[in-house]
């Protein structure tokens, strides 16, 4: 039997590649490094299959070259905004991602870069190593508690809810959240949340965390309107997509004292360059994408993504397809 034809665009861990290899020709851009876009564009022609990363747009160009005997688009990533979701339901091609699995480390992380922020870890260590780390002095490298503090969670899907879980234990006094669509009263109860109008919750939160997925109504939404109207002692934390906020607006609003500090793990573009105006800031603190770097889950990503592969291309149901 002739074996269909896939494209890998990335290295992946050997195990995962085996997999692949039993049952597909793999045509595998075998680099740690982002595949060309002109490379993919050349190779994806005439694939059943592509497993992608997040750094790779399939779009309708990518999908054009492709031509029509794509199937499957399976990306090892939770997020979709780098693949046409419509169009491909359009041409009838199924699309895989990896939810749930990295739910646990992604909030692991916000919890982490909350705290690195907001408790000064990062400048603190920088101080200490540039011998800025005099006497014990009773006001030095202070802030703010998650004690007692209002949190408000934009986006409540698997990882705010996760990320709220996690926080309860830092007796947080109240969660508010906002998303397109209010909870039912249910969920609210039991993971003790409270609907806010936008204006509200960056009006009223102490940490202002972005959770939500990237798409045409959340695109830059944290903008200097939205700074504006968060209390000056807040904390603003992104761990979704870098396009959810106006990067010129963050550093505006960081640099002028109109919130008190931001941890972000997502930027525009990635890698975010060294000499970008967020890094000169000491109440900034970026880490490079890295909420689900774990080496569990990014192995347990990956091996969802190629059985969802698998599965969409032998026409069983994928283990965690999207759904519009
Ligand atoms: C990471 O950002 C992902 O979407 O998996």
């Amino acid at each position: 039997m002739t074996k269909l034809d896939i494209l890998v665009t990335r290295n992946i861990p050997g195990a995962a590649l085996k997999l692949l290899r039993e049952r597909f020709k793999v045509d595998i851009w075998q680099s740690d490094e982002v595949i060309p876009r002109s490379t993919l564009l050349s190779k994806v022609k005439d694939k059943d299959g592509v497993l992608c990363l997040l750094t790779d747009q399939i779009n309708k160009e990518a999908l054009d070259k492709a031509g029509e005997r794509l199937r499957v688009v399976s990306t090892i990533s939770v997020g979709v905004d780098h693949v046409d979701t419509v169009e491909c339901t359009r041409r009838g091609i199924k699309v895989g991602n990896t939810p749930d699995i990295l739910t646990a480390a992604t909030a692991e992380l916000t919890v982490g870069l909350l705290i690195s922020i907001s408790r000064r870890i990062v400048e603190g260590t920088h101080a200490a190593r540039n011998g800025d780390w005099g006497a014990w002095k009773l006001m030095w490298m202070c802030g703010p508690t998650l004690d007692g503090a209002t949190v408000g969670l934009f986006g409540l899907g698997r990882i705010g809810t996760a990320v709220v879980k996690r926080l309860n234990a830092f007796g947080v006094k109240k969660f508010l959240y906002n998303t397109a669509n209010k909870k039912d009263d249910n969920f609210e109860n039991n993971l003790g949340v409270q609907f806010a109008s936008f204006h509200d919750l960056l009006h009223e939160s102490d940490f202002v965390i972005s959770c939500c997925a990237l798409n045409k109504s959340t695109a830059g939404i944290f903008n200097k309107d939205a700074f504006e109207k968060m209390k000056s002692s807040s904390i603003f934390i992104n761990i979704s997509r870098g396009g959810v906020v106006n990067q010129e607006d963050l550093y505006y609003a960081l640099s002028h004292n109109i919130i008190r500090g931001a941890g972000i793990d997502v930027t525009t573009p990635e890698p975010l360059p060294t000499d970008h105006p967020l890094f000169s800031l000491q109440n900034c603190v970026v880490t490079p994408h890295i909420g689900s770097a774990t080496e569990k889950t990014r192995m347990e990503m990956t091996m969802l993504a190629v059985q969802n592969l698998i599965c969409g291309l032998d026409g069983k149901e994928m283990p965690a397809e999207y759904k519009q």
